[in-house]
């Protein structure tokens, strides 16, 4: 059986995000609980993964699935990587900016990588070596150096704070400005979308960063992380950026802020 699994992973996405937001209609049903420090997650994460698990099950049945919720199920290296809400904190308090992320990597390197956020109305997807797509435009990022560069930051109880403020302070002073969206996937989309020259995390999983480095490849931006096989088994330091902010991996780097 041929698995066109980018037009699976499109479809996937949509009846998530569906799901996902029917759920929040409801209170009730919603159940927030916490995880950990500034971790949260509710009955929808849990479906979104079951949605998601049991659709892939029968499309692609070889496959196995590594989720945020239910963690690495199946055998093989090849394996679908499933965040069914980024951004769960936002979702929760009903901020706009989460997104479902489904991503696949073949066993080499990841090939497809699909982003929906409902309420942006916003679906990327792309193939590696293939175009990528926002809302069935195709993206190429553009080299010119920005007018006002910004760069999207994440950070979370992983990482360490003080690094992160010296990063802070590090973009500042090259008079590059910062935003901090709570939800890896809107940093990635923002890329693409031209609102961000770049999104760097020290300690991200790989299911928050999976299908963002496929679109933002695809899109002629550059990448930066672990290579996939340890990625995938704990987080990496992820930068993904356009390229137009000469110097930005070095400007984020630990030796840069040793050196200050
Ligand atoms: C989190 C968000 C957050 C990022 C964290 C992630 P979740 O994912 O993407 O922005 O900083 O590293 O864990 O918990 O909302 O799926
Ligand atoms: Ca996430
Ligand atoms: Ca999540």
């Amino acid at each position: 059986m041929t698995v066109d699994r980018l037009a699976l992973a499109v479809s996937l996405a949509n009846e998530a995000g569906d799901l996902a937001r029917s759920l929040r209609s409801d209170p009730e049903r919603l159940k927030i609980t916490e995880k950990g420090p500034m971790d949260l997650v509710t009955a929808a994460d849990h479906a979104v993964e079951a949605l998601v698990r049991n659709r892939l099950a029968d499309a692609d049945p070889a496959a196995s699935v590594l989720g945020e919720e239910e963690g690495r199920t199946g055998v093989g290296r090849a394996c679908w990587i499933v965040d069914p809400i980024d951004g769960t904190v936002n979702f929760a308090r009903g901020t706009p900016d989460w997104a479902i992320s489904i991503a696949y990597f073949d066993g080499k390197a990841l090939t497809v990588g699909v982003i929906h956020a409902p309420d942006l109305g916003l679906t990327a997807a792309a193939t590696r070596g293939g175009k990528a797509c926002l809302n069935g435009v195709e993206i190429r990022l553009d080299a010119a150096r920005p007018i006002g560069p910004i760069v999207a930051l994440g950070y979370s109880s992983r990482g360490s704070l003080p690094e992160y403020l010296a990063r802070i302070e590090a973009l500042l002073a090259d008079g590059i400005e910062h935003r901090r969206h709570g939800a890896a996937t809107i940093g990635f989309l923002g890329v693409l979308a031209g609102w961000f020259d770049a999104y760097h995390e020290p300690m991200l999983n790989i299911w928050d960063a999976a299908a963002g480095l496929v679109l933002i490849e695809a899109a002629g931006g550059i990448v930066h992380h672990d290579p996939v096989a340890s990625f995938l088994e704990r987080p990496s330091e992820v930068l993904a950026e356009t390229g137009q902010i000469a110097g930005l991996r070095s400007l984020l780097s630990l030796e840069a802020f040793g050196a200050r």
